[in-house]
C-alpha cells in the first residue's frame, strides 16, 4: 500500500499558536476518480493569514479544528482523470498540508514551469501580486511619493518596498523587527530607511525618516504601528490596508487604533482596503511587469525555503514570530528523492 503523510490541525490555538496544535499522520494514497487528478505537492506556501483564519471567518470560512490543515500548494500532476490537467502540468491548488492530494480538475490551476519553481509562490504567486496590487491599483503610487511599508521584510513586504522604488517613489521607508532585518532592508532592498518597530517610538522616527510626511503607507500590520503612522500621514494621503499581522496570533486586540475618525477627517485620508483577488482583471499584466524586473536583475526575490512536511508546523509558527525574510515556504521531500 502506498503511503501519504498529512498534517491535522488538532485544535485551535488558544493565544499564540504553537507547533502542538498539529499532529502528523500517515494514510493509504488517495486515487483519483472520475474528473479527478492525483497531485504530487511540491512546496508549501506559508501565509500570515494561516493564523488569521483560525480566529474566525473573514472573506473565507473560518479554520476548524480536527482536518487537514488547510494550505496553498505547488503541485505536479501525477495521474489526471479529467480532461484539462496532463501528467506532468505544474498546478497550483489549495492541497492542505499533505505530500499527496487528490483534487476536482476544475479546482486547480495550470501554471507555467517556471525555473525556479519557487517564484510561483512568491515573486509571481499571491505575495508578489498583493504588493504590486496594493501598491499600483489600490494605493495609486504615483512618483516622487514618500512610501511607508509594514511587515517590510516579509513576503509581501519585501516585493512591494522594491516595486515603490522601481515605479519612482521619492523615498521608500520600510518598518520591519530588529536592528538585522532593518539593516538588510537598507543594504539589500533599497530601503532608503528602515525602522524596528520593536524598539518603540515608531512615531518619531517616521517622522525623522520623512520629515515632509507620508503620501503612502501600504500597512500589513495594524495595531499600534497603524495607529502611530496616520498621524504622520500628509493631507490627503493614502493609507492601503492589506492586513493586520499585529493581530492575528492571539486574542482579538482590546482597541483597535485609536484616532481612527478625527484624522480622517482633518487630514482627509482615504484608507482602502483589498483583496488581491479584487485585481484578477489586471493579474497577467502584473505579472508581465514583475517578470520583466526579475528577468533583468531590478527585483530581487528573498525566499526562505525549508525542507520536509514535518516542518510546517515550526515553519508557520516561526513566521508569526518574524523568522522569514521573503517568502516562507515548504518544498515536500518524496522519498525517492
Ligand atoms: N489583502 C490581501 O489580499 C493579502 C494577501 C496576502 C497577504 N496579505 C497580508 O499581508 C501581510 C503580510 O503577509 P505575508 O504572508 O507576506 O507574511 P510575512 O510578511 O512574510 O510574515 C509576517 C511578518 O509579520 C511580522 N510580524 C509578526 N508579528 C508582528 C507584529 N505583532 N507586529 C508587526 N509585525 C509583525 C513579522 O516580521 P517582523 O520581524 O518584521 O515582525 C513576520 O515576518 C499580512 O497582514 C497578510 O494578511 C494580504
Amino acid at each position: 500500500m502506498d503511503l501519504s503523510r498529512q498534517i491535522v490541525l488538532e485544535r485551535l490555538p488558544q493565544g499564540r499558536l504553537t507547533t502542538d496544535c498539529f499532529r502528523l499522520e500517515e494514510t493509504e494514497r488517495p486515487s483519483p476518480r472520475e474528473g479527478e487528478v492525483l497531485l504530487k505537492v511540491l512546496y508549501v506556501t506559508l501565509d500570515a493569514s494561516n493564523r488569521a483564519w483560525m480566529q474566525g471567518p473573514t472573506y473565507r470560512a473560518a479554520l476548524t479544528a480536527g482536518g487537514v490543515m488547510y494550505g496553498r500548494a505547488l503541485a505536479e500532476v501525477v495521474e489526471s482523470r479529467a480532461p484539462g490537467p496532463a501528467p506532468g502540468d505544474i498546478v497550483f491548488a489549495e492541497t492542505g498540508w499533505r505530500d499527496w492530494a487528490v483534487m476536482p480538475a476544475g479546482l486547480v490551476q495550470k501554471r507555467p514551469r517556471t525555473a525556479p519553481l519557487s517564484y510561483l509562490l512568491s515573486v509571481y504567486g499571491i505575495s508578489g501580486l498583493t504588493a504590486y496590487h496594493g501598491l499600483v491599483d489600490c494605493g495609486r503610487l504615483a512618483p516622487g511619493d514618500t512610501v511607508v511599508i509594514s511587515a517590510a521584510a516579509g513576503a509581501v513586504g519585501t516585493i512591494a518596498c522594491q516595486i515603490a522604488r522601481l515605479k519612482g517613489a521619492a523615498r521608500v521607508v520600510g518598518v520591519a523587527g530588529g536592528p538585522e532585518k532593518c539593516a538588510w532592508l537598507t543594504r539589500e532592498l533599497g530601503c532608503d530607511a528602515a525602522l524596528d518597530y520593536k524598539a518603540g517610538g515608531v512615531r518619531e522616527r517616521v517622522r525623522e525618516a520623512c520629515p515632509g510626511g507620508v503620501d503612502l503607507y501600504f500597512d500589513n500590520v495594524g495595531g499600534a504601528t497603524l495607529e502611530a503612522m496616520l498621524v504622520e500621514m500628509k493631507n490627503h494621503a493614502r493609507v492601503v490596508c492589506c492586513g493586520s499581522v499585529s493581530t492575528y496570533d492571539g486574542s482579538a486586540p482590546e482597541h483597535g487604533p485609536r484616532g481612527v475618525p478625527g484624522l480622517l477627517v482633518t487630514k482627509r485620508l482615504t484608507m482602502t482596503g483589498f483583496i488581491v483577488t479584487d485585481f484578477a482583471a489586471g493579474r497577467e499584466a502584473a505579472l508581465a511587469e514583475l517578470r520583466g524586473w526579475v528577468e533583468r536583475g531590478r527585483l530581487k526575490v528573498p525566499e526562505h525555503i525549508s525542507d520536509g512536511l514535518e516542518d510546517l508546523p515550526s515553519a508557520l509558527v516561526g513566521l508569526l514570530h518574524g523568522e522569514n525574510r521573503g517568502k516562507r515556504m515548504v518544498r515536500i521531500r518524496h522519498p525517492a528523492e
